[in-house]
C-alpha cells in the first residue's frame, strides 16, 4: 500500500486544516494549485432513504421516551490501529448502527432536550475540502478513503438533519444540563463529557439499548433471514472444499466461509470455529491452523454477518468423509436429541430458561445411560450440574447484531425472563470428550460435537431460521453426499 506523505517539522504536524499548501516535502505550490480545481460536482441528489430509516427512527424515539431532558450521545465509535499504520476494518458499535442504520467511524448520534422529546443529529465528517489540500493529503481525505456522503446527502439517506462531526466535542464541553453516552467506543467524545456524566446513568442507557433489542422489529427478522440463509450457503461451500482442506488444513474451511460472508455480507459476525477432530472440544477454537482428516469430525460454526450487521450464529458437525462412526453417530444422536428437546421448549410464554433445561436433561439421560457417572441417577447428576465436564457451557443466547446480543439486559429480563414473539436465540446443546478425559471410555477421547440453529419465537411457537441446513446424523450424510456429487 501506498505510504502518506508524512509531515516532518512540527510546523507540518499541525491538523491539516491549519496547513498551507506547499509545506509537504515533494509538493510544489502549482501541484498544490493544480490539486484545488478540474474536479466535477458529484453531489448526488433526490435520494432514497435507507430501508431501515423508518425503524431507526421508531428506535430513536422509544430511547427519547425514557431519558426525557437529558441530552444522549451515541458515538459509532473510532478506527483501531492494527499495527502501526495501518486499521482493523471498521465496524460500528452497535447501539449507532441500530438507532442510525449508519456504519461511518467517528459519527456520532446526539439527542437534544427539547420541550416535549429529543432532536436528534448525525455528526459526521463532511465531504473532504478541495481548498485546504484534505482532500489527498490527509490520511482520512477522500483520495485515500474513497468518497463519503455529503451531510445533504447522509440527512437524505438517515432521515437526519446531519452536521460536521469535527464541531462535535467542543459543542458538547460547552453543553450544560444532563447527559447520557454510550461508552467504550470514542476516547474523544468521552473526555468533551468527562465532567457531565456518571457511570450509573450512562450504563442505564446501555441497559435500555440493550433490552430494547430482546424483541426484534420486523426489518430486524427480513435480516437476520438473510443472515441465516447465506450462512447456510457457506457451510455448503465448505462441504463442497473438503478435499481441499484435508490437503492444507483447517485454514482453508475459514477462508472458503469467510469468501462468502464478504461477497455477500458486510463480514463473518464473529472468529469462525472451523474445529477438526479433537479441535472441536475447545470450545473457541478460531486458530484454525490444525489438520483436516477423513474419519474424524469437523465442528463449524460460523455466521455471516449481513450489510446491515445481523448475524447468524450456526454450528454443524461434520463427518469429514462424509459417513459418521458408529461412536460419533451415538455421540451426535444425543445432541441432536437435546437439541430436539431444547427447540421444543423455545415457545411465547415460556420461561427463558426452559430450552436449557430440557437440553441438559437429555444430555444428563446419555451420560447416565453410558455408564459415565457412575450410579447416579438423572436427578441428582443435575442437582449437581456433573453433565457441565461434558456440556461445558449455556444452551443458547439471544442473537442480533451482536452474537451475543442483549448482553447488557438484566437478569429479570432475559436469563429469567419470559419468552416473546420476535425474540431471536440461539439452541446450541454440545457434547465434548476432551483428548486427555481419564473418566471416558477411550473411544470417546477427542470428539466434540455442537449443533446449533437460530430460532425466532413466533405467536405460536417458533420458527428455525437456520432450519435450511439438515441437522438429523442420517439428513447430515445424505445433504454432504449430494453436495461432494
Ligand atoms: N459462536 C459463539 C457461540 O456459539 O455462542
Ligand atoms: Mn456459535
Ligand atoms: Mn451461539
Amino acid at each position: 500500500m501506498a505510504e502518506e506523505l508524512t509531515p516532518e517539522t512540527p510546523e507540518e504536524q499541525e491538523p491539516i486544516k491549519q496547513r498551507k499548501n506547499g509545506l509537504y516535502p515533494g509538493v510544489s505550490d502549482e501541484l498544490a494549485e493544480s490539486m484545488k480545481s478540474g474536479w466535477a460536482d458529484t453531489e448526488l441528489h433526490g435520494l432514497e432513504p435507507i430501508a431501515q430509516a423508518e425503524y431507526t427512527a421508531a428506535r430513536r424515539t422509544a430511547l427519547s421516551r425514557q431519558f426525557p431532558g437529558d441530552r444522549l450521545v451515541i458515538p459509532a465509535g473510532n478506527l483501531k490501529t492494527r499495527s502501526n499504520d495501518t486499521e482493523y476494518n471498521f465496524r460500528p458499535s452497535t447501539e449507532y448502527a441500530y438507532l442510525t442504520g449508519d456504519h461511518t467511524n467517528d459519527g456520532v448520534l446526539v439527542l437534544e432536550p427539547t420541550a416535549d422529546g429529543h432532536d436528534a443529529t448525525i455528526y459526521l465528517l463532511p465531504r473532504s475540502d478541495r481548498e485546504n489540500g484534505e482532500f489527498w493529503l490527509d490520511g482520512m481525505g477522500e483520495l485515500w478513503t474513497g468518497r463519503r456522503h455529503s451531510l445533504t446527502e447522509a440527512e437524505q439517506l438517515l432521515g437526519l438533519p446531519a452536521k460536521d462531526v469535527r464541531e462535535l466535542a467542543a459543542q458538547l464541553a460547552e453543553a450544560t444540563g444532563p447527559v447520557r453516552v454510550v461508552r467504550g467506543h470514542d476516547a474523544g467524545i468521552e473526555t468533551a463529557l468527562n465532567d457531565k456524566v456518571t457511570a450509573e446513568r450512562d450504563e442505564e442507557m446501555r441497559v435500555f439499548l440493550s433490552e430494547a433489542r430482546l424483541v426484534k422489529d420486523a426489518f430486524e427478522v427480513g435480516e437476520l433471514e438473510k443472515a441465516c440463509a447465506s450462512t447456510a450457503r457457506g457451510f455448503e461451500d465448505v462441504v463442497r472444499v473438503l478435499d481441499k482442506a484435508e490437503a492444507t488444513s483447517e485454514r482453508y474451511i475459514e477462508g472458503t466461509f469467510f469468501l462468502r460472508a464478504r461477497v455477500e455480507g458486510n463480514d463473518i459476525g464473529y472468529g469462525s470455529i472451523c474445529a477438526a477432530g479433537p479441535h472441536a472440544t475447545t470450545l473457541h477454537w478460531v486458530r484454525n491452523d490444525g489438520a483436516v482428516r477423513s474419519g474424524e469430525l469437523l465442528l463449524l460454526d460460523a455466521g455471516v454477518e449481513t450489510h446491515t450487521l445481523y448475524t447468524a450464529d450456526v454450528t454443524r458437525t461434520l463427518p469429514i468423509n462424509g459417513r459418521f462412526t458408529e461412536i460419533q453417530r451415538k455421540i451426535y444422536d444425543a445432541v441432536y436429541d437435546a437439541q430436539e428437546a431444547g427447540i421444543a421448549a423455545v415457545t411465547p410464554g415460556a420461561p427463558y430458561r426452559a430450552f436449557h433445561d430440557a437440553a441438559q436433561r437429555v444430555l444428563a439421560e446419555r451420560l447416565v445411560a453410558w455408564g459415565l457417572l457412575g450410579d447416579l441417577d438423572v436427578e441428582k447428576v443435575l442437582e449437581l450440574g456433573l453433565q457441565r465436564r461434558w456440556t461445558l457451557h449455556g444452551t443458547g443466547h439471544m442473537l442480533g447484531m451482536d452474537v451475543h446480543d442483549c448482553a447488557a439486559a438484566r437478569t429479570d429480563n432475559y436469563v429469567n425472563g419470559t419468552l416473546e414473539p420476535g425474540m431471536c436465540l440461539t439452541v446450541e446443546p454440545g457434547l465434548y470428550f476432551q483428548a486427555d478425559d481419564l473418566t471416558v471410555p477411550e473411544e470417546y477421547r477427542g470428539i466434540g460435537v455442537r449443533i446449533e440453529d437460530d430460532l425466532l419465537v413466533t405467536e405460536d411457537g417458533n420458527r428455525n431460521l437456520s432450519g435450511a441446513l439438515p441437522r438429523r446424523s442420517d439428513e447430515v450424510e445424505a445433504w454432504m453426499a449430494g453436495l461432494k456429487g
